[in-house]
């Protein structure tokens, strides 16, 4: 873990710049970004034309809101390259993330927003404690999902030495952290839970590896969880956050001396937070919709993009640039059982509260008597796997779910092992409810 004596070195000035000299910046790239839109995307030209505003009607940050939206359907709607704002022969790279239903998202990046990319985020693992001539272990898939790639450009631009290792095959994850020796380590927290397993398995002892610094992202997780992680394995447990439309992982990074929240690298990327229904833009420090425009971006630049994630805006604490809130879930990801509104991450919070079980979970959302119900599968740890033991743990989760979240739930304990575990992202939720 860090030790007190821990200073950030090596920031980019921009880091500890003043919020005018940020501002400023911003407003001067958003010109740029919104007439690049407007004059090379047929699709943006035919929003503002239809909202009745113009590039030149920025003239600072707050006219941004008279600009329109734009969701992950024109992405849809514009598949696979109709958001592109430069000739094919100027993209040097695709990349596209599946989602649930329906036809991929495709991103563009020109050379030079792949190296804007990699810059963002050498900055994240920098914030995250890493430093030139450390080891990274990346465990994010390679491939059209942007997160191995993403952290293998910002790793190789920090000046660290890159192990391409990619999602799956957990065994061997293990035998290169042991062999090769990282000091970092970059996948999703629910697969650094998958390869927990498989040191117990091995019967390696998690606190004497190499690892100092894991940098979790691309899904939702909790501070329960960091706390989990960072007692099993004695490392730094920093987040980051991203999405393709946007750039893809380095949007915000933790920084490792606060682990506050997620600084937001606003020279390239510009946040509001939104009330979900109505579209109005809420001052920083009330929770809704993040909403982020692209301040450089030429392939594809975006305006206005609805994340669907939902989190508040903080000022900025280590670094001048303002942060985020972890995010606690996605607007999609929210269930409404019996009126209430819930997450999964609440879910995971009560989990980790019982000690009999392990931190692995998925929600079956089921119907009965014509009301929502909600089935939770967890998992015994092996030394908690008797019949005794599985009663009293189900009764104790479900009793804090109940006090703590407000709602009933029903809590199925598996056996060790039982519950699938994922090898990137993590699916929390299996809707079995008929569909309308
Ligand atoms: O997940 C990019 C990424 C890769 C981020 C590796 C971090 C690390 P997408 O597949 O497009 O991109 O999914 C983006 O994942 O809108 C959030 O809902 C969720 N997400 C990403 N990071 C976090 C995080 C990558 N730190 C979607 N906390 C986003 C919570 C996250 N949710």
């Amino acid at each position: 873990m860090l030790d007190k004596s821990y200073r950030p070195y090596g920031l980019d000035r921009i880091e500890t710049a003043s919020r005018d000299e940020i501002a400023a910046l911003q407003t001067e790239r958003l010109k740029w970004s919104l007439s690049h839109a407007y004059e090379n995307v047929a699709a943006y030209r035919k929003k503002f034309d239809d909202a009745g505003v113009h590039p030149r009607d920025f003239r600072t940050l707050e006219d941004l809101g008279k600009f329109p939206f734009t969701a992950k359907q024109d992405l849809r709607d514009n598949y696979p390259f109709g958001m592109f704002a430069v000739p094919q022969e100027k993209v040097a790279r695709i990349h596209a993330s599946s989602g649930t239903t329906g036809k991929p998202t495709v991103v563009g990046y020109t050379l030079r927003d792949i190296e804007t990319w990699a810059g963002v985020m050498a900055r994240s693992i920098r914030a995250s404690g890493g430093r030139p001539g450390m080891k990274v272990h990346v465990s994010y898939g390679y491939g059209l999902f942007t997160g191995g790639l993403g952290a293998h450009y910002g790793a190789e631009k920090l000046g660290c030495t890159v192990i391409p290792v990619s999602g799956g095959m957990t065994e061997r994850q293990v035998s290169l952290i042991s062999d090769f020796k990282p000091e970092i380590i970059m996948v999703t927290p629910s697969y650094m839970l998958a390869i927990l397993d498989e040191f117990r398995a091995k019967n390696i002892d998690p606190r004497s590896c190499s690892l100092e610094i894991g940098i979790f992202g691309a899904e939702p997780w909790t501070n329960s969880m960091r706390k989990e992680i960072e007692e099993t394995f004695d490392m730094d447990a920093v987040d980051i956050y991203g999405l393709s439309e946007v750039m893809g992982p380095g949007v915000a990074n933790e920084c490792v001396e606060t682990k506050d929240g997620l600084h937001i690298w606003e020279d390239h990327f510009y946040p509001e937070i939104i009330d979900p229904v109505s579209g109005k833009v809420l001052p920083d420090g009330e929770m809704g919709e993040l909403v982020f425009t692209s301040l450089t971006k030429e392939a594809m630049p975006v305006i206005r993009y609805r994340t669907r994630d939902l989190t508040r805006l903080l000022p900025g604490t280590a670094r001048s640039m303002r942060r985020m809130e972890k995010v606690t879930g996605r607007s999609d990801d929210m269930m409404i059982v019996r009126g209430i509104n819930v997450f999964p991450t609440q879910f995971e919070e009560q989990l980790l509260r019982c000690d009999g079980l392990a931190p692995h979970f998925y929600i079956e959302l089921f119907r009965e008597q014509r009301l929502d119900a909600v089935r939770l599968h967890v998992e015994a740890r092996a030394d908690h796997a008797d019949d005794a033991s599985r009663t009293a743990q189900a009764a104790l989760l479900k009793s804090h779910i109940r006090n703590v979240v407000g709602i009933g739930v029903e809590v199925a304990v598996a056996d060790p092992g039982a519950i699938e575990r994922s090898m990137g992202k993590a699916r929390r939720i299996v809707d079995k409810r008929p569909k309308a």
